[in-house]
C-alpha cells in the first residue's frame, strides 16, 4: 500500500464530503433533526477537528490527544446536546474544511512516512482520517435521511442496476466448517479492531444467499410476527412493547393499505426484492425465529464472505482479491438506494453467498469485543472503549458506505434497538 493511495483516500473522502452536503442549507445543517444524531455542521467540523488532530498535531506524536478537546469532541458533548453548541455557518465550515485540507497536503507532501512509526509506515494515519471521514458521511446520511422539513434532495450521481432476477429469497448454502482463518494483520488501513488474524473453529452452518428480502419481511408482518411473543427475546418484546413498532423505519402505509418506503426523497412502494433496511437487532432476532433460523455470529459472517473451502484460504473480499468498486458492490453513497438482491453478479463469495458487501450492514448475533491479543492502536477511543455486551456487531457494508472503507474484515456496532443505521439482516443454522 503506497502513500500516494493514501493521500488519493483523502481526496476522495472530501469530494464525497462536498457532494453529499452540496444541497443543503444554513437551517439543513445547524438544525438538529433526531436526537439520536448531530447537527449536520457538528459532524462537518469535528471532521476538520480530527484531521488537524491526527495529522498536524499527533503526526510526530507523543500523542497529545485522541479526541480535540473542545466542540467537536464527542466525550464532552452527547449527540443530544450538539444543537445547543452554537456552531458556525455552512460557508465558514466549509472554508475550515479546506483550510485545514491545505496545510494538511503541504505537511504531507515533505513527510517522510517512518517506517519505525506504525502511524507513519505505509502512511496508515492518512488512511485512517480519510475512513474517519468517510465513516462520518455515513452518519450524515443516516441524518439526512431522518431530516426533517422537506426531504434531502439526493444528488444521485449513478444509478444502480437492477436484478437480473434470481430467485435467492430464503436459500441457503453450507459452510463446512472447521478451522478458518479470520481478522487481519494488516497495518495499512485495518482498524485494531480487525486484528490481529486469528484462527476460528466452525461447526458447519447454513446461511442465506441473500440478505433477507422486504418481500420476505412483508411476509412476516403479514403473518403477525410483530405480535407473535415466541418469536422474541425478552428484550426484543420489551422493546417492541414499549415502541408499539410493527415495520422497518422509513416505511409507511398508503391510503390503500400499500406499505411505502422512503430512501432520502424517493418514496415508492416496498420492492420485494431488495434487501430489508432501516430494522433493529431485535426484528432481526424475531424474523429468523419465524424462518426456524437465527443470525450468524461474526465469525460464521466473515467465514460465509471471505473463507474459500475449495483451497483453505481467506480472501481479502467475497469475490476474491479484486479491489473494490462500485460496479462490484452497492456502495460509496452517491446511488442513495440499495438495489435488488443479486444486482452485483460478480459479488458473491467461494460458498455463493451474494451481497456480503454493500446495500445494508448485517446485524450478527455478536457482542462487540477485542480478538485474542486485541491491542488498542492508535487511541482506545476508537474501538475498545465500546466493548462489552451492550453493543451488537454490524458486517459488510451499506450502500452509505464509503468504497476505502468497506471490506470483509471491517466491524462495526451498535445497540440492538438501533434502526437509524442502514441495517438489514442474513440467516443462518446448524447444519
Ligand atoms: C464505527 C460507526 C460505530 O460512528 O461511532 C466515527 C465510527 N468513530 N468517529 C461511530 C467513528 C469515531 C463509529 N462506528
Ligand atoms: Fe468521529
Amino acid at each position: 500500500m503506497n502513500v500516494d493511495d493514501a493521500l488519493g483516500s483523502l481526496d476522495r473522502a472530501r469530494e464525497h464530503t462536498l457532494a453529499i452536503i452540496a444541497p443543503l442549507s444554513d437551517l439543513d445543517v445547524s438544525v438538529q433533526h433526531d436526537p439520536l444524531m448531530s447537527p449536520v455542521i457538528w459532524d462537518l467540523g469535528h471532521i476538520a477537528a480530527f484531521e488537524t488532530l491526527w495529522l498536524l498535531r499527533n503526526l510526530h506524536g507523543p500523542i497529545e490527544f485522541s479526541e480535540m478537546p473542545g466542540t467537536y469532541n464527542p466525550f464532552e458533548h452527547p449527540r443530544s446536546t450538539r444543537g445547543l453548541l452554537g456552531l458556525p455557518s455552512l460557508d465558514e465550515q466549509r472554508g475550515e474544511l479546506a483550510r485545514v485540507r491545505a496545510e494538511v497536503s503541504a505537511r504531507l507532501a515533505k513527510e517522510a512516512f517512518d517506517a519505525d512509526s506504525p502511524l507513519l509506515r505505509d502512511a496508515y494515519v492518512v488512511r485512517m482520517v480519510a475512513q474517519h471521514e468517510r465513516q462520518h458521511q455515513e452518519t450524515i446520511l443516516q441524518t439526512l435521511q431522518l431530516k426533517q422539513g422537506a426531504p434531502y434532495a439526493a444528488p444521485r450521481a449513478w444509478r444502480v442496476p437492477d436484478s437480473p432476477g434470481r430467485p435467492l429469497d430464503g436459500a441457503m448454502v453450507r459452510c463446512p466448517g472447521g478451522p478458518i482463518r479470520i481478522g487481519t494483520d494488516d497495518r495499512t488501513e485495518s482498524y485494531d479492531n480487525e486484528r490481529p488474524a486469528h484462527e476460528v473453529m466452525l461447526a458447519p452452518f447454513d446461511i442465506d444467499v441473500s440478505p433477507v428480502t422486504n418481500g420476505a419481511y412483508l411476509r412476516f408482518i403479514a403473518d403477525g410476527g410483530y405480535d407473535d411473543r415466541a418469536l422474541w427475546s425478552d428484550a426484543g418484546w420489551s422493546w417492541r412493547c414499549e415502541t408499539g413498532i410493527r415495520a422497518p423505519k422509513h416505511w409507511e402505509r398508503d391510503t390503500q393499505g400499500q406499505w411505502r418506503a422512503r430512501m432520502m426523497d424517493a418514496a415508492d412502494v416496498v420492492d420485494p426484492l431488495r434487501p430489508v433496511c432501516h430494522v433493529c437487532y431485535h426484528e432481526a432476532e424475531a424474523f429468523a425465529r419465524s424462518v426456524s433460523k437465527r443470525l450468524p455470529t461474526e465469525q460464521e459472517w466473515e467465514a460465509a464472505a471471505t473463507w474459500n473451502p475449495h483451497t483453505s484460504s481467506q480472501q481479502a473480499f467475497p469475490w476474491g482479491d479484486h479491489p473494490l468498486t462500485r460496479e462490484t458492490a452497492n456502495v460509496d453513497q452517491l446511488g442513495f438506494e440499495t438495489a435488488q438482491v443479486g444486482a452485483y453478479p460478480r459479488n458473491v463469495s467461494p460458498i455463493g453467498c451474494y451481497g456480503m458487501i454493500g446495500d445494508v450492514w448485517e446485524w450478527t448475533s455478536s457482542d462487540f469485543g477485542g480478538y485474542p491479543g486485541f491491542a488498542a492502536f492508535p487511541y482506545p477511543e476508537y474501538s475498545e472503549v465500546f466493548f462489552g455486551s451492550e453493543y451488537k456487531v454490524l458486517r459488510g457494508g451499506s450502500w452509505a458506505t464509503g468504497a476505502d472503507v468497506a471490506r470483509a474484515t471491517f466491524r462495526n456496532w451498535d445497540y440492538p434497538i438501533r434502526r437509524q443505521i442502514f441495517a438489514g439482516f442474513r440467516c443462518a443454522r446448524d447444519a
